[in-house]
């Protein structure tokens, strides 16, 4: 069964005007397009109910039941209790207040590793952490000639003072996707909890948390086709042991130890409608609607997947012609759709803007993985590379104009 594009398309708002339909958006990792759905949720809270919600009256009781109905949504989508999910502003704000939540655990002379493969905001709060405590701070090298990460480099890090382990689910640079389980595997003997910041991976294949062997799993709605907010998942164990971060009058509601920032209540409520389009997906493309919403959103997120890595292949397959050198794999095998490369000719800057005549949208720079770019010698760190990141809604049309601009300004 194929992805009814159409129909998806349908179903953005964006897709409805001039420029949505003439521009093929190729930045979906600095932050997708919201769905209609969750648009429609949003303002229904603006429009109908936005005061303080809880109150003892008809509006705040509304306001309180839609926040509550995105928590329970995205728990649901999740497979995960709604305890164990803390809704903040971003997953940076998020997983800075996850290190600082680790005192008891990260102790003078203990350890944490972290990936240089991964976005800063799953390395900064760790390695102040450290700073503040006195603890050292390891990193997981990557492999400088293609950026990966190797097991065997973690099992020769790991060490009986190791408390903690950081690691993307997949790189927001060269898209290869991280064994989580087996690292999860190598960690559990000793009690060492893994962090996982699923920020670039959930766009590209909605993970079911309860088979996921992740401690703590961050990801950003915004880059999920919902509001600007990071939603964390912190396993009821992990949670135990760490000291709230929240007002002490919060304190009985575990929900609440992470959340220092004072969400936005309707993008809590939003929360719903990516859980609404999920289900609208699944429903247009599945006969059986008696599976739950996890099922129902993971069936219909390997079908935008099955699309994105066929879109994909087609556009590495031409790129790979190309005078470039490209960042990660050079075929779809074991990496989700974020495509990086570099000329040595032309800066990345000076083809992302010479693809603006082609009316396609991508970005150039480090996107913050700024020592992976290092790492693999990138020459210029600010220039960086142009990045090309899918979404399950580019057409096949829009990636056959980004090959001919590409082709036109790198071989002309
Ligand atoms: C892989 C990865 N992790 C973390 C982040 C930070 O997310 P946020 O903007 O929600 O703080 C990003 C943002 O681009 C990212 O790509």
């Amino acid at each position: 069964m194929q992805l009814d594009l159409k129909f998806i398309r349908e179903q953005f708002p964006i897709f409805q005007t001039e420029l949505g339909q003439k521009i093929g958006f190729f930045d979906n990792a600095g932050g997708s397009y919201p769905a209609a759905a969750t648009v429609n949720r949003l303002t229904d809270f603006y429009k109908n109910y936005k005061i303080q919600p809880y109150g003892p009256n008809a509006l705040g009781q509304k306001a309180g039941d839609a926040m509550d109905l995105g928590r329970y949504t995205m728990a649901k989508l999740l497979n995960v209790s709604k305890d164990e999910l803390t809704l903040g502003s971003s997953s940076t704000q998020n997983l800075n207040t996850l290190a600082l939540a680790c005192t008891s655990i990260v102790t003078k002379g203990t350890e944490v590793i972290i990936s240089e493969q991964d976005h800063e905001a799953n390395i900064g709060g760790w390695e102040r952490l450290c700073q503040l405590q006195g603890a050292i701070l390891k990193i997981w090298k990557v492999n400088p000639k293609n950026g990966e990460l190797l097991l065997e480099d973690l099992e020769k890090l790991i060490s009986s003072k190791t408390k903690i382990v950081c690691v993307t689910h997949s790189s927001n640079i060269i898209g290869s996707i991280n064994p989580i389980n087996q690292i999860a595997d190598l960690l559990a003997p000793q009690n060492i909890r893994l962090v996982v910041d699923g920020v670039s991976f959930v766009p590209h294949e909605l993970p079911n948390l309860d088979e996921l062997k992740a401690d703590a799993y961050v990801f950003s709605t915004y880059k999920t086709y919902g509001t600007h907010q990071g939603v964390m998942v912190v396993r009821q164990h992990f949670l135990e042991e760490l000291h709230p971060q929240c007002h002490f009058f919060n304190q009985p509601f575990q929900y609440k130890w992470l959340d220092t920032s004072g969400p936005d209540h309707a993008s809590i409520a939003a929360l719903a409608g990516i859980g609404d389009y999920f289900e609208a997906v699944y429903d247009h493309h599945f006969e059986n609607k008696t599976i739950p919403l996890h099922q129902k959103a993971r069936k219909a997120s390997h079908l935008m997947n099955a699309h994105e890595q066929n879109i994909c292949t087609q556009f590495l397959e031409a790129i790979n012609q190309l005078p470039i050198r490209i960042y990660g794999r050079s075929t779809m095998e074991g990496r989700e759709a974020n495509i990086a490369f570099r000329s040595e000719t032309i800066s990345s800057k000076s083809l992302m803007e010479g693809l603006v005549k082609y009316d396609i949208a991508a970005k150039q720079g480090h996107f913050y993985a700024y020592r992976l770019l290092k790492a693999m010698q990138v020459p210029d760190l600010d220039d960086g590379v142009i990045r090309f990141s899918f979404s399950h809604y580019n057409s096949m049309e829009e990636v056959e104009r980004c090959i001919d601009g590409l082709r036109n300004l790198l071989i002309a």
